[in-house]
């Protein structure tokens, strides 16, 4: 459901860590409504786009840009700048002595200002939307890692987000958990959120994104519509790597 309004802008983004280039010369253009899966070896930097989108890791050149503006370095526009653009983690990063229902429910009160009763209700529904509402008075430990991921992306929406960012948020999950978490980021797609995904889940790209990009040592390497990369990825890098995961 891309638009062609640009909503995340990268251009000519470099990141070192001492000596270490991990964003090289990056440059990436994500529309609204726009679903782009980044894939690529450990190490290649995914993690690291990801955080630098919403100034969790600073940058040493180039510029980002969100919905118009340079992001911010600081202060409340950068507190504006993170509830608009929800986070989902490997790790669930609930916090582990609120309700499930509080922890949804956090963010829009502290941060967003909203009355508690009304938190409470789109909460709710949230959790409805995610499939746990009959979840919501339990505390993070007595749910499976499946649900915990789902409660994540509800506490991230309630936010309302204008895009959301997503960090190999089914890697920790056993097996029978992956599904559930990916249909609900589906969902998502297909209602138009603007998703930036780092995943491995090759079916997940297949279907529900609009652009596959493939990263290594730091470099954006291919940026290509989904049935194009996996029926003919250009680079060396790439097929070696589609071959690796592919085959396992
Ligand atoms: N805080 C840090 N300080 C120093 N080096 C770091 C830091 N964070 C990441 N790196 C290094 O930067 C490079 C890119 O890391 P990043 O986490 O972005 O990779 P990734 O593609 O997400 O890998 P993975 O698939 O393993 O999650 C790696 O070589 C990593 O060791
Ligand atoms: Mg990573």
């Amino acid at each position: 459901m891309a638009t062609g309004e640009p909503l995340i802008v990268l251009d000519s983004v470099n990141k070192w860590y001492g000596p270490l280039h991990v964003l090289d010369d990056v440059s990436l253009s994500v529309d609204r409504g726009e679903v782009v899966v980044v894939i690529g070896p450990s190490g290649s930097g995914k993690s690291t786009l990801c955080r630098t989108i919403n100034r969790l890791e600073p940058i040493n050149s180039g510029t980002i840009t969100f919905d118009g503006q340079e992001l911010p370095a600081e202060g409340r526009a950068l507190a504006k700048l993170r509830s608009e653009v929800g986070m989902v983690f490997q790790s669930f990063n609930l916090f582990a002595h609120k309700t499930i229902l509080e922890n949804v429910t956090l963010g829009p009160i502290k941060v967003r200002g909203e009355k508690p009763a009304a938190a409470r209700e789109r909460g709710l529904a949230l959790l409805d939307r995610v499939g746990i509402a009959n979840q919501a008075d339990k505390f993070p430990a007595q749910l499976s890692g499946g649900q915990q991921q789902r409660v994540a992306i509800a506490r991230a929406l309630a936010m309302q987000p204008k895009a959301m960012l997503f960090d190999e948020p089914t890697s920790a999950l056993d097996p029978e958990m992956v599904g559930e978490v990916l249909d609900v980021m589906t969902s998502l797609a297909r209602e138009g959120m603007t998703m930036v995904v780092v995943t491995h889940e090759m079916g997940f790209a297949r279907h529900a994104a609009n652009r596959v990009i493939f990263m290594a040592d730091g470099k954006l390497v291919e940026d290509a519509a989904p049935t194009d990369f996996f029926a003919n990825p250009r680079s060396e890098r790439a097929r070696d790597f589609l071959s690796k995961i592919l085959t396992h």
